[in-house]
């Protein structure tokens, strides 16, 4: 089935990546509601199996997909995999992270090369292994294809010293997001970067969210929902979340 307008994602093929948990899982589900064909992308097979289990239960139809992002020729033949069995890749949502803030001088170097593999190695990774498909489906009935990438509020400043490199590897997103957008959005992909404070997920597990109502992972992923269903012309190509009282 095609999809009519842009709204409505019947008939589309996302991919997310971090899908086992979090922001990620949220946005899996969003996007599964809204009618997309999903690939879960992760290394936890089993919570995986279980998510599309559950989406398909739902009425929905999933795809789980074992996958580091961080190993460049895995996650092409996985992309690749994906546009062969469902027959595109209209979005792709790079979500998946990892977050070790602490004082450079007591910091384990293990830890900064992680982030920069995760954070933005599996960006580009996914990227490249989703532009070929993401372009020709903008050529499609669609009329669009859609890139979010999900960066931080630590992507636009740097709020607390310990912040260091997981600050850079986002704001290194930033920069890549902006340059793709240029090139990209006069051949139909609009190009976004989401870019939340403080949520609740297993990457902030033990932080002390206060007394008011923290951001919920679905808070995420109804902002990520937003982005790739506006009219085709219409590119959301940034947009700031935060807890209502987030201060930094
Ligand atoms: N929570 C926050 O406050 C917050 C704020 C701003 C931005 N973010 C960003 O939001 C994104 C999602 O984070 P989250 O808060 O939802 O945390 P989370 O629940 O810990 O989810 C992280 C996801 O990334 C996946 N992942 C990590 N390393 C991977 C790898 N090498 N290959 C494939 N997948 C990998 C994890 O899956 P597996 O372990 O199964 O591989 C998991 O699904 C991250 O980019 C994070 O930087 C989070």
């Amino acid at each position: 089935m095609q999809p009519t307008t842009a709204r409505d994602l019947s008939g589309t093929v996302a991919v997310v990546t971090g899908a086992s948990s979090g922001i990620g899982e949220a946005t899996a589900r969003a996007l599964s509601v809204l009618g997309a064909t999903v690939a879960l992308v992760a290394r936890r097979a089993d919570r995986l199996q279980q998510l599309a289990h559950e989406l398909a239960e739902a009425g929905g139809q999933a795809d789980p997909v074992e996958v580091d992002v961080t190993d460049a020729d895995a996650v092409r033949a996985a992309l690749d995999g994906v546009a062969e069995r469902h027959g595109a890749i209209d979005v792709l949502v790079n979500n998946a992270g990892v977050a070790r803030s602490g004082p450079a001088a007591e910091a384990d170097l293990a830890d900064w090369q992680l982030m920069v593999e995760v954070n933005l190695g599996g960006v580009l990774n996914a990227t490249h292994a989703a532009l070929p498909h993401l372009l020709a489906a903008a050529s499609g009935t669609r009329g669009v294809a859609d890139l979010v990438t999900v960066s931080s509020a630590s992507g636009r400043r740097v709020p607390k010293p310990e912040s260091n490199v997981y600050a850079a590897t986002k704001h290194a997103v930033g920069a890549f997001s902006e340059g793709l957008r240029q090139e990209l959005g006069p051949q139909g992909v609009r190009v976004g970067l989401v870019e939340p404070g403080f949520v609740v997920t297993e990457l902030t597990a033990g932080r002390d969210f206060g007394e008011r109502e923290a951001l919920q992972a679905e808070d995420v992923a109804d902002a990520i929902g937003y982005m790739v269903t506006r009219p085709a012309h219409m590119g959301v190509n940034e947009l700031l979340v935060r807890a209502v009282d987030q201060v930094s």
